[in-house]
């Protein structure tokens, strides 16, 4: 729309002047809305000044991480450094059941991976300049300070260390959420990136109830994709706030699959209306809808004998199971 390309081309402009002429500038893209439009945002003011890096921690969901890779390079032309670092998270993470821990080392492996980007990208010339997406929201609620590196640890993976002398970049700290989303579709970022519900930093990592492995996070990965594509073909994407899809890791139940027993693992389906995420209500979603759900799940994921729903709200259930 009309004042959405003013409020991106003023956005644009002001990165443009607080960059200057020859500064450089990084980007740490996390798969989610906010950095993602932060950063195709500096990409238009400064070009290959800016370096995004993508830390694949292998925690992301069915094609997300393609989406970052392929898809926003395309549209962007962003420059961009991927890191597979698959196998450093499921290191740290082996045999960690602890929500927190898994927390706390999925974090401290992101910056390490970060910091290591970093160094070899000032290795090609000085970068004073961090990007960072904070919106409105956050400005407020951190008391609006400006210009250093203070970073809530709960929302982004990307919370990094005190000791880096960067200046910040924050082109969205005047707009709301749904103001994003839409300053996304006018830089012409893809839908599905843009319209992407809530998602945790430590992603599929705090929705495996156990220890994080490649097997089970396949499994996972599997499941949600099937219940995302049946809740999008419903409609419901906007209706849902988000539906974290939870493996129950440790538990396994008896059926019949096929010619014969099983002993799988649980699905839980925990699809939540709400406003800001403080609060919450079980959606509830169609039976014929969970129906799909449930009969896609158990018959393309071997694994999975079973599907169940989560009807708790928020209190006293959390959103997320960890
Ligand atoms: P809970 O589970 O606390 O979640 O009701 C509230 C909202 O926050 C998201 N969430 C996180 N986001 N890092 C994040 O970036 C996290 O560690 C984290 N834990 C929960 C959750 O998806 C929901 O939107």
């Amino acid at each position: 729309s009309w004042t959405m390309l003013n409020i991106v081309e003023d956005a644009v402009e002001a990165v443009r002047a607080q960059i200057g002429p020859e500064g450089r500038a990084i980007c740490a893209l996390s798969g989610g809305v906010d950095s993602a439009v932060a950063a195709a945002m500096v990409q238009r003011a400064i070009g290959d000044r800016l370096t995004c890096v993508f830390v694949d921690h292998g925690l992301l969901r069915k094609g997300e991480a393609e989406q970052v890779e392929r898809d926003f390079v395309a549209v962007t032309g962003v420059k961009l450094r991927v890191v597979d670092a698959q196998e450093r998270f499921l290191k740290a993470l082996d045999g960690v059941t602890d929500p927190e821990e898994k927390r706390k080392i999925i974090g401290r492996e992101f910056i390490r991976v970060f910091e290591d980007e970093q160094r070899a990208i000032i290795a090609d010339g000085p970068v004073d300049f961090l990007v960072q997406g904070t919106l409105y929201p956050d400005v407020v609620e951190s008391g609006g300070g400006t210009g250093t590196a203070n970073i809530k640890s709960h929302h982004n993976v990307g919370g990094l260390p005190d000791d880096l002398q960067f200046s910040l970049v924050e082109p969205l700290r005047a707009l709301f959420k749904d103001e994003v989303r839409r300053a996304g579709e006018e830089l012409g970022l893809p839908a599905a990136m843009v319209w992407r519900q809530p998602f945790p930093g430590p992603g599929l990592g705090i929705r495996i109830v156990g220890a994080v492995t490649r097997d089970r996070l396949e499994i996972l990965r599997e499941a949600d994709a099937i219940a995302r594509e049946e809740l999008s073909r419903a409609g419901l994407d906007r209706d849902i706030w988000q539906c974290p899809v939870v493996l129950l890791a440790d538990v396994r139940s008896v059926g019949v699959q096929g010619d014969g027993r099983t002993y799988g693992h649980p699905i839980v389906l925990r699809p939540v209306s709400s406003e800001d995420a403080m609060t919450a209500d079980w959606s509830r979603v169609p039976y014929d809808v969970l129906a799909r759900i449930s009969t896609r799940i158990t018959n393309e994921v071997r694994e999975v004998n079973r599907v169940v729903l989560d009807v708790t709200s928020k209190p006293p259930g959390t959103i997320e199971w960890e």
